[in-house]
Parts: C-alpha cells; sequence; structure tokens
C-alpha cells in the first residue's frame, strides 16, 4: 500500500485535513463553528488535546486517535523534561485521563497503545521516535482511506445515488474519510451521482459537517432530515447506505453514531444495501459482541437546546446515547484497508484483521 505523507494531496477531492502537526502543536479544525465559521485550535499539551477531543473540537473515531496519538508526544515531552528518569510512568496518570476523553471509539484507546508500545522501548528523549509513530499512524490511516474508498466505490452500480449518516469525512479522520471515502471514489469513478446525508440530530454532524466537507470538494450533497431516511429509501431513491464505525466488535456487530441501527433497520426491510467503511484500528477483537460496547451518554442539552437556543420547555428530561448497535446480521459488507467481507461473522473478521492489505 502507498502510505501518503499529511500533506500528499494528489488524489481527487482530497483537499481537507481536521489534524495536522504544526510548529510543535497540534492544529485541529475547530468542528464546533462548522461551517459558520473555519477556525483553528492549536493545542501543546496533553491536557488540552483531551480536553478538545472531549468536547469535540476534533471527532471522528480515526481523527480522535490521530489527535491521541499526537498528543502522547506532547505528553512525553513535557514529563521527560520534568524528570528524565521516571518520564513513563508520570505519563500513565495522563494516559488514562486520555483515554476517558470519548469512551466509545476504539481508535483513541488503539492509539494510545500503538505509541505506549514504542515508548517501553525508547532510551533518551522519546520525542522524535514518538512523533514519527504519530505520523506514521497518521499517515496510515489516509493509505487505508484511500484503499477503502477504491475497495468500496467498486461494490457500487454505477449510476447509484446513496445515503450516509453523521461525518465520516476527512473531519473524521486523518483525511478523505472512511464512508466518504467510498463517497469520493465512486464519485471520481462516475459510480455514484447523488449523495444524500441525513442531518444527523442532535449535534448535526451531517448537515454541519458532512456537507461543508463536500461542497468544499465540489460533490454536490442533498441534506435529509434523519425521519425522511426511510421514506426516501422505500422510494427506491438510493442503492446504498455508507456509514463508518467507532468500534466493531469480534461478531461484527458495529457502534456508530446514534441512528445507525434505525437505518440498517429500515435498509434491510425495504432492499436497499447497507454498507460500513472503517479501517482495521476500528475492529476490536478483544470486545466480543456489540452489547460489551460502551456507549457514551451526552449530555440532554444537546436535544433540549438548538444553537445554545433552549427549544424544550423547562422541565422536560433528555435521553442522549451518541451511538447505537447495528447488528452483524443487518450489514451487507464491511469495507477496511484489508480487504472486504460480505455479511461479517466472528471467523470472517479474524482473518480480515490478521490479514496483509
Ligand atoms: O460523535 P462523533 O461525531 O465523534 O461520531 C462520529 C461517528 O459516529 C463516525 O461515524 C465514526 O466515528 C466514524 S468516523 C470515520
Amino acid at each position: 500500500m502507498r502510505v501518503a505523507r499529511p500533506a500528499d494531496r494528489t488524489i481527487p477531492f482530497d483537499r481537507i485535513r481536521a489534524v495536522e502537526w504544526e510548529n510543535e502543536r497540534i492544529k485541529l479544525i475547530d468542528q464546533r463553528v462548522l461551517p459558520g465559521k473555519l477556525e483553528y485550535v492549536y493545542v501543546d499539551n496533553l491536557g488540552d488535546a483531551a480536553e478538545a477531543i472531549r468536547l469535540m473540537v476534533v471527532r471522528g473515531a480515526p481523527a480522535i486517535g490521530i489527535t491521541a496519538a499526537y498528543a502522547v508526544v506532547l505528553g512525553a515531552r513535557d514529563r521527560y523534561q520534568e524528570n528524565p528518569k521516571n518520564w513513563r510512568e508520570a505519563l500513565k496518570s495522563d494516559l488514562d485521563l486520555l483515554s476517558a476523553a470519548r469512551p466509545t471509539a476504539v481508535n483513541l484507546r488503539w492509539a494510545i497503545e500503538r505509541m505506549c508500545r514504542l515508548a517501553e522501548t525508547i532510551d533518551g528523549s522519546p520525542v522524535a521516535q514518538l512523533l514519527e509513530e504519530a505520523q506514521n499512524i497518521h499517515c496510515e490511516d489516509i493509505a487505508a482511506n484511500h484503499r477503502i474508498g477504491e475497495l468500496g466505490a467498486a461494490l457500487i452500480e454505477p449510476g447509484s445515488s446513496v445515503l450516509t449518516h453523521c461525518n465520516a469525512g476527512a473531519l473524521a479522520t486523518g483525511g478523505y474519510g472512511t464512508a466518504l471515502g467510498v463517497v469520493r471514489a465512486a464519485v471520481t469513478s462516475g459510480r455514484v451521482f447523488g449523495v444524500f446525508a441525513n442531518e444527523t440530530r442532535p449535534w448535526l454532524q451531517g448537515s454541519r459537517l458532512t456537507a461543508w466537507e463536500l461542497l468544499q470538494e465540489g460533490i454536490p450533497v442533498t441534506l435529509t432530515a434523519d425521519s425522511a431516511a426511510a421514506t426516501l429509501m422505500r422510494q427506491g431513491r438510493i442503492r446504498w447506505v455508507i456509514v463508518g464505525a467507532d468500534r466493531i466488535a469480534a461478531n461484527g456487530d458495529v457502534a456508530n453514531k446514534i441512528g445507525t441501527y434505525a437505518l440498517a433497520l429500515a435498509a434491510r426491510q425495504l432492499g436497499v444495501k447497507f454498507m460500513v467503511a472503517a479501517p482495521i484500528s476500528t475492529i476490536d477483537l478483544e470486545t466480543p459482541s456489540g452489547a460489551d460496547i460502551p456507549i457514551e451518554v451526552r449530555a440532554g442539552e444537546e436535544v433540549m437546546e438548538f444553537a445554545g437556543q433552549r427549544t424544550a420547555p423547562e422541565g422536560a428530561h433528555a435521553w442522549n446515547p451518541a451511538f447505537d448497535i447495528t447488528p452483524a446480521e443487518l450489514i451487507d459488507a464491511i469495507v477496511t484497508e484489508n480487504g472486504v467481507i460480505e455479511h461479517p461473522q466472528a471467523r470472517t473478521l479474524a482473518r480480515l484483521v490478521g490479514k496483509k492489505g
């Protein structure tokens, strides 16, 4: 697989980078204020990186993992400066804080563990080696997404329209995106001519981020209220639902943005195909099934307010799970950089993880 450096943008529709390493700091597009403003948040220590993940300045499972990898560089630099003998021990509690920033996206834990494995082997200052590893994680994610895009697009019949949910695009990854990587590649090859995006209540990743990202690339997009999806499918207007994942359990169950499960149910009922596009780093073979995946429950205000204005009556309560579980049996294809599996099962998934991409 060709590994692209983060600045290598020769593939069509590949201009957006949500996370960058610049002048010894992490540069993040502030996803809380898109699409109204394109602003950046600069992070120069591990604690602020954890806070940026928690507050969703940066979001999307792979982008969270990449940010965490760079955060480990910053944390190690600071702990090494304080105490060159004991820095690894001191870093441990920082990493617990970082790991806890968002519980569902397994890429966060995956990236921290990969960085820690390297940290264990380093003599002297850890910065240069850890930075190289974080950049490898970042570049590998972009390369994986290019491959996911190609493989996913090949499944789509020419002339199709597709529906996506949340934002599994460049903004959610190292670049190019998983679900939106498939969309980008399928638009490039002329297989997809229509892209519908669910608005994705309550945080509006679809209307704020996916629509912004696709329009930046010149790809037309039609927004739909989440509740319009089943009707759209019933009218025969889409062939595939394409989504990303925050974690794929060993049996093929998928955690993704709340509302994904309802889409998968409707798709199965209405004969629409359902694709999950995700890098191997999102597959968690240590978690047996979807029932074992921790689901983040966010503040009720996200449901009871709109753009900071209260819309629900005082006294109302809200339940706001950020993710749901789509059972493996509702998934037609899982597309990764190592290949595609149709109708995922524990056996085929484990084989895919073990395979060389
Ligand atoms: O709460 P978010 O915006 O971090 O949720 C993101 C998603 O659910 C994405 O679909 C998932 O992380 C995959 S991103 C390639």
